[in-house]
C-alpha cells in the first residue's frame, strides 16, 4: 500500500475560478467536457524556497496551450500570477510542487462544445523528487515505447493538453511494469523525441551537448534553460533531428523537466548504457540547482 494520501483527500487551499475554496471542496461534476474529451490544458512547476521559477513562462504557456485547444482563459496572465503566488502563501509551501489547470464544463457534452464555461484552478503541495532517489542515483532505466510522438498534423504538440498524456500513461505504466522507471519516445519518424514526462538530452562522447529539435513535442520550459545554461558555459549545445543508434555515440545522458529537474539516464534498455556520470551533465545539474534556488 502506498502511503501517499490521495489527491481529493488532502488539506489546503486550492484556487478555483477566482476564489479559494477548501482542498476537500475542490470538485467538478462527472459530466464535464475536459473528463470525456481531454479539453483540458496545464501546468507543472516547482516551488523552491517559496518562489515559482519561471511563474511566467509557465502562465503565458497556460494561456497558449489554452488557445491552441481554442478557448481563452477568463483570467489574464497577471491575475493568474498573483493567484499561483497566494496558493503559495495559503498552503505554505517552501519547496513544492505547482499544477495550474483549465477545463471546458458541462454546458454541452458533446463534441462541439461551443460556449461551455471555462473553469481554471490552481493547487499545489510539497513534493518529493519525481523519480526515487535510488533511481537517481543510479542513473533511470528507460525502455522505448511502443506508441510515438504523433505528427503535428496529427496533434497539437506545443499544447500542454491532457489528451497528449494519454499515450504516456500507458507507456510509463508499461515501462514500470517491466521493472523500468520511465519510457523513451520516438517521434512519428523515429527520431528520438523524450520521455513520458521529460525532455532528452545526450552528453556526446566528443563534448557537445545534443537534444533532439523539439519539433514534435513540448520545449521544455526547463529544457530551454539547461540550452541557456550549457551555452553561457561555452559548451556547444545542437538541436537536431536524432536516431535512436545515435545513444551509442554518447558519454551520459539526462533527462529535464520542472518536475525531473535534471535527472541522470543510466541505460535504455540493454542497448545503451551509462555507467559513470559526466562532469558536464554534474556542472548542469550544479548549475540547475543554484538558479532554480537563486
Ligand atoms: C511530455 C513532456 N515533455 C517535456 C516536459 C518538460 O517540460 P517543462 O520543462 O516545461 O516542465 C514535460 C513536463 O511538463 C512533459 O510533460
Amino acid at each position: 500500500m502506498s502511503d501517499i494520501i490521495p489527491f481529493d483527500q488532502r488539506d489546503g487551499f486550492i484556487w478555483y475560478n477566482g476564489k479559494f475554496v477548501d482542498w476537500k471542496d475542490a470538485k467538478v461534476h462527472v459530466l464535464n467536457h475536459g473528463l470525456h474529451y481531454a479539453s483540458c490544458v496545464f501546468e507543472g512547476e516547482r516551488v523552491y524556497n517559496k518562489k515559482i521559477f519561471r511563474s511566467l513562462d509557465h502562465t503565458k504557456r497556460l494561456h497558449a496551450s489554452a488557445n491552441i485547444l481554442g478557448f481563452d482563459l477568463p483570467f489574464s496572465v497577471e491575475e493568474l500570477e498573483a493567484a499561483k503566488n497566494e496558493a503559495v502563501a495559503q498552503n505554505n509551501i517552501v519547496d513544492g510542487y505547482m499544477r495550474a489547470f483549465a477545463w471546458r464544463g458541462s454546458e454541452k457534452m458533446a463534441i462541439s462544445a461551443q460556449g461551455n464555461k471555462i473553469h481554471v484552478a490552481i493547487a499545489c503541495w510539497p513534493w518529493p523528487p519525481y523519480y526515487s532517489e535510488e533511481a537517481r542515483r543510479a542513473g533511470l532505466k528507460l525502455k522505448f515505447a511502443k506508441y510515438k510522438r504523433p505528427a503535428p498534423e496529427t496533434a497539437p504538440f506545443a499544447a500542454k493538453a491532457a489528451g497528449l498524456y494519454m499515450i504516456c500513461t500507458i507507456s510509463k505504466h508499461e515501462a514500470e511494469n517491466e521493472g523500468y522507471n520511465d519510457a523513451l519516445m520516438l517521434d512519428y519518424r523515429g527520431y528520438l523525441a523524450e520521455a513520458t514526462g521529460a525532455n532528452l538530452f545526450l552528453v556526446m562522447k566528443n563534448g557537445e551537448l545534443h537534444t533532439p529539435l523539439a519539433d514534435a513535442f513540448l520545449n521544455g520550459i526547463t529544457r530551454q534553460t539547461v540550452i541557456e545554461i550549457a551555452k553561457k558555459r561555452g559548451i556547444k549545445v545542437v538541436e537536431r533531428h536524432i536516431m535512436s543508434e545515435e545513444l551509442a555515440d554518447a558519454a551520459d545522458a539526462f533527462l529535464t523537466g520542472s518536475a525531473a529537474e535534471i535527472t541522470r539516464i543510466g541505460s535504455i534498455e540493454d542497448k545503451f548504457k551509462y555507467p559513470e556520470p559526466s562532469q558536464m551533465t554534474l556542472d548542469l545539474m550544479q548549475a540547475y540547482h543554484d538558479l532554480v534556488r537563486s
